[in-house]
């Protein structure tokens, strides 16, 4: 018999051509995220969960879905899902691993350059009709190359943050608290502890997973040990960055800038503070969105929902331990 799986998004083709030959898919076409009670309603026959980030997997939908066998989550995060209660219930949760590393970290830097020599200020200037002349204090910023770069949570885009740093002559320091990640080049940063790290970088890049302990893990602690001068890239989770900490940070002048991918809410309101101040860039989001990437990401996400279907392990399982201990 055909297993029914919902997929709560029209993901690219590459991913859903696969879904909708193994089994018998039913899609979300809206671009905005399916209703909570639609989705409760729908998941009532299902096998198979494909989702994204805007879909909260926790008890009530485990409760709504008593058939379900596998959730397979659009995106390498997955702070969405109540892992411990899929596990307990023998469910299968998936991710997309690796292949966004080199995508996000790319639009990490992106940010970091933007903030750093204010690039979008840049662009708003010409387009106001400002632009009368060529100004010899116009826009100063600070320079990327042989500044400190500050990167907390060393995982796989931290690391790949490291690396484009080193094309710019950075000083590369990195908090990571519970291990060195294993064939780490040495060269590519020094691994300090928090405070170090905050008060001697220039740039601070955020790559943590938004966890019970990361959540508002930079607060108004964390900005009282930056420099005035220091400029924070939040890729990572909104909710790992304290808002209101933020954004007096930012007005009161005890950080000079941010670049933020990720916020809190999401979306922010066009009218919010953090979007209107002049020191702060927002941006929808998108720090995996290439083309190829994000139809590499419909792939793995689509062979972690069809393992999960014919009962095979996920190629990239986020709770093995459903599949009891290794033999
Ligand atoms: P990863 O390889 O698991 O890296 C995360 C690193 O953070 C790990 O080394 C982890 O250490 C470390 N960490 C965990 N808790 C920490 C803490 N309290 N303090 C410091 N470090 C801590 O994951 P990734 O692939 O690099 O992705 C990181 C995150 O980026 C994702 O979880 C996702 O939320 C976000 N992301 C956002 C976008 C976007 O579009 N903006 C795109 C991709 C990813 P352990 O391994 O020892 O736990
Ligand atoms: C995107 O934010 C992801 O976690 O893949
Ligand atoms: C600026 O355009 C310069 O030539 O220095």
């Amino acid at each position: 018999m055909v297993q029914k799986v919902y997929v709560t998004r029209r993901v690219p083709e590459a991913g859903l051509t696969m879904v909708s030959k193994g089994c018998d898919a039913e899609i979300w076409e809206a671009e905005t995220p399916v209703p909570r009670d639609v989705l409760l309603e729908k998941v009532a026959d299902v096998e198979g969960l494909y989702c994204l980030l805007t879909e909260q997997v926790d008890e009530a939908l485990l409760d709504a879905a008593p058939r379900l066998r596998v959730v397979s989550n659009y995106a390498v995060g997955y702070n969405n899902i109540d892992v411990a209660a899929c596990t307990a219930r023998g469910i299968p949760v998936g991710n997309t691993p690796g292949v966004l590393t080199d995508t996000t970290a790319d639009f990490a830097f992106a940010l970091l350059m933007s903030a750093a020599r204010r690039v979008t200020e840049g662009v708003t200037y010409v387009q106001d009709g400002k632009w009368v002349t060529w100004g010899p204090k116009l826009l100063l910023g600070v320079d990327v190359y042989g500044a400190t770069l500050g990167i907390v949570g060393f995982g796989r885009i931290g690391q790949a943050v490291a690396r484009r740093a080193r094309g710019f002559d950075m000083r590369v320091l990195a908090y990571d608290p519970y291990s060195v990640p294993q064939g780490l080049d040495p060269d590519l940063a020094q691994l300090v502890d928090l405070d170090t790290l905050l008060a001697e970088s220039d740039f601070v890049s955020v790559h943590v997973p938004l966890t019970a302990e990361t959540e508002r893990f930079v607060g108004m602690r964390e900005f009282a040990k930056m420099k005035p001068s220091a400029i924070l890239i939040n890729t990572a989770r909104g909710p790992v960055v304290d808002p209101d900490a933020l954004l007096s940070a930012l007005v009161e002048g005890r950080i000079a800038g941010a670049a933020l991918d990720v916020t809190e809410p999401e979306p922010l309101p066009f009218d919010h503070p953090l979007v209107t101040l002049p020191n702060c860039i927002v941006t929808p989001h998108i720090a995996s969105a290439s083309v190829a990437t994000r139809n590499k990401m419909a792939v793995i996400a689509a062979e972690n929902l069809l393992a999960g279907l014919e009962g095979s392990r996920l190629p990239h399982c986020v709770n093995p331990e459903v599949y009891g201990p290794r033999l």
